[in-house]
């Protein structure tokens, strides 16, 4: 009888687990608990036996009960919470899973990424140097004093904190700050590159107010420029394409001298500055993009960053990142702001 009870005691468990829905532990209910069920015959059997043996075996029966009972209870609880049939929310768990969205870096940093690498390549390390600065670094010690004209080129956010022994603070409106910051090491030769943001009191198509430039400086024993023409057709072919080409055309910086500005050749036109139907290129001037500024350093620059300038020659570029990457084949953006404005379309596009 015991091993009875106990055997009964398991299927009716297992029927009760293996119910699905409300319906099928109803059945599970009138099958084993109802009046002609099998658990409540047993019940009733009970009653038959000899006396000696009632109270043994009743105790069993009964706690045998309580326990179903309290398990139907629970299952029944837990099929109707949840509203629907566990078919319906069977899962495979070999099926495979859906990805959640991912992220990836924003534009501007995979174009800061890639020119730190182009070059790192040619022994340019990059630098990082403060971006909000003394006058000195940005605009004194780069041959512009206080009150110089030129300044107005750099539209300038100046920070309201007391004035130091190397004046103003600024947001550095230029990476040109670094190079003398980086002459001050006195590590022989120079080779940085200084990535950094620039700030500058501008915002429209082509401007933002905070914004990228990349600074490269070259200081040692006879740098010409022939040096420069080497690095800036290495740049712009590895970053451009092999077909691109480079122009200086003279400029005027008070920090280099001689100063250039530096041209690259169109994606667009092939250089040619006609489109096919032979009108004029709409992305260039005349088959040409302007790069940005360049030259051989200034030798009142290389004396305030402590360097004999009859000893040593330098050559220095400044781009801005922002407008380089633009330049890129195939991207045409038509608005510099939109890199900045946070637009998950369109920062997933790249
Ligand atoms: N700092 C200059 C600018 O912001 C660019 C430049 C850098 C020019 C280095 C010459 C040499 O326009």
């Amino acid at each position: 009888m015991k091993d009875k009870i106990k055997t009964l005691q398991r299927e009716i468990a297992k029927a009760i687990q293996e119910a699905r829905t409300p319906t099928a532990l109803d059945e599970v209910q009138n099958t084993y608990f109802g009046r002609k069920g099998k658990l409540t015959m047993i019940l009733r059997a009970v009653r038959d036996l000899p006396e000696k043996d009632r109270p043994s075996i009743g105790k069993i029966v009964n706690s045998a009960k309580l326990d179903l009972e309290s398990r139907l209870n629970e299952r029944k609880a837990m099929l109707e919470g949840q509203g629907s049939s566990l078919d319906e929310e069977w899962a495979d768990v070999t099926e495979p899973g859906i990805r959640p969205p991912e992220g990836h870096l924003h534009l501007v940093t995979h174009a800061i990424r890639e020119i730190t690498s182009i070059f790192d390549t040619i022994g340019f390390t990059r630098v990082r140097y403060p971006e909000v600065d003394w006058d000195w670094y940005a605009f004194e010690s780069l041959n512009m004093p206080a009150d110089h004209p030129a300044r107005d080129e750099w539209e300038t956010f100046f920070m309201d904190a007391p004035p130091g022994k190397k004046g103003k603070m600024v947001l550095t409106p230029h990476t040109s700050n670094s190079q003398v910051r980086e002459m001050e090491r006195g590590e022989f030769p120079i080779r940085m590159i200084d990535i950094a943001k620039c700030y500058r009191r501008q915002s429209d198509v082509t401007h933002v107010p905070m914004f990228h430039q990349f600074e490269g400086l070259y200081v040692d024993k006879d740098v010409s420029i022939a040096h420069l023409r080497g690095i800036l057709d290495y740049f712009v072919k590895a970053f451009f394409g092999p077909d691109r080409k480079t122009r200086l055309r003279p400029f005027h910086f008070r920090f280099t001298e001689p100063s250039f500005e530096i041209d690259v050749s169109c994606d667009a036109c092939g250089g040619s500055g006609k489109n096919e139907q032979g009108e004029k290129c709409r992305m260039c001037k005349r088959g040409w993009l302007e790069l940005g500024g360049a030259g051989m350093v200034h030798p009142n620059v290389l004396s305030a960053g402590g360097i004999d300038s009859t000893e040593y020659s330098g050559l220095a570029f400044g781009w801005g990142v922002e407008r380089t990457y633009m330049m890129k084949e195939g991207l045409k953006v038509d608005d510099i702001r939109t890199l900045y404005r946070n637009d998950i379309r369109f920062l997933k596009q790249f």
